[in-house]
């Protein structure tokens, strides 16, 4: 275990807040990871109360997505945002697993949309996903697959990084929505929180760790420019916090190439990964500074077919960085 941290879950029942019509538990495999759910009667109240504007009108006018975040906060007595923002920002948990009830099926993927909406512009504001040019990007995995990333592809595990790595936009969230799923086996979805991670200790502290490095995206990303920035950081307690994926980094030389292969190995081998299966309609949310996420393989099979929606962006609360 590493020795840095010291902060543990804490969340006890007791402890936990009463947020009118939502449900809170932890999930059975780790205390940082909280579920939410909430109640048959917020759920048809929020899609009543946001029936007048249909997806393309959150498309066209970003204000509307914090009118109907304020909308569903309102319908929690308004102690909704400052809940999820707490929660996401603690070190000791940072990820909630999201349902609500009645919603579950891919029929009523625009409801889904709507409610990941206004749950991101709660917390936030969702970045311009440029793979699909708007706040938020549906995608389909299929059995079978030509596109440049691992992103879509069924039977291979998509290792475990950060989002936003190849972006000059702040990432401080990463929300992941299960839209479809049939004839599905495995595709678990993966977390490691950093400080579960065993190896955590000697990466951070090795010189090529805050080693500035290049990363750049293939073309279905419709990102031109490369940035750079080095794998690790701290926030302001000086806490490790990530910015890697293996896919994207470019490694400019024989040493960095085999550092960040090491790397990927270490986090891969770890065993403390989570894996957690999202039904349909459910919102997998993360702190993505100190959660890494992954997908675990599926089982092929010629009628697979999985949608999901993402949505990454900034917190209200400016996430400390040093
Ligand atoms: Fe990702």
């Amino acid at each position: 275990m590493n020795t840095m941290t010291t902060e543990k879950p804490s969340l006890k029942n007791e402890n936990r807040p009463v947020i009118p019509g939502v449900t809170l538990s932890t999930f059975p495999d780790s205390p940082r990871l909280l579920t939410l759910n909430f109640s048959a009667e917020v759920t048809e109240r929020f899609l009543q109360q946001t029936e007048q504007w249909p997806i393309q009108a959150l498309e066209y006018k970003s204000l509307l997505r914090f009118r109907i975040a304020k909308i569903l906060d309102d319908l929690c007595a308004n102690q909704l945002q400052s809940f999820l923002l707490q929660t996401l920002l603690a070190r000791s948990q940072g990820a909630l697993l999201i349902q609500a009830e009645g919603i579950n099926r891919v029929e009523q993927s625009d409801d889904m949309v709507k409610l990941a909406t206004a749950i991101a512009h709660l917390i936030g504001r969702s970045n311009f996903d440029s793979m699909s040019g708007q706040y938020y990007a549906r995608f389909v995995v299929k059995n079978v697959d030509n596109s440049d990333s691992y992103l879509r592809q069924p039977h291979r595990v998509l290792e475990l990084h950060n989002d936003g790595t190849y972006v000059d936009e702040v990432t401080d969230y990463v929300m992941m929505m299960k839209i479809d799923e049939q004839n599905m086996q495995g595709g678990d979805s993966m977390l490691l929180h950093l400080d579960d991670w065993e190896q955590l200790d000697t990466y951070f502290r090795h010189p090529l760790a805050r080693q500035t490095m290049r990363w750049s995206a293939p073309p279905s990303k419709n990102t031109l420019k490369d940035v750079f920035h080095p794998v690790f950081d701290v926030d302001d307690h000086g806490r490790p916090v990530m910015r890697y994926i293996d896919q994207f980094v470019q490694p400019k030389d024989f040493t960095e190439g085999n550092w960040l292969s090491d790397l990927s190995d270490a986090l891969e081998s770890s065993q403390n990964k989570l894996f957690i299966p999202v039904p349909v309609g459910s919102i997998l949310l993360i702190n993505n500074l100190f959660w890494l996420h992954g997908r675990d393989r599926f089982t092929p099979h010629p009628e697979l077919r999985r949608e999901l929606m993402r949505q990454r962006g900034y917190f209200n609360v400016p996430q400390s960085r040093t």
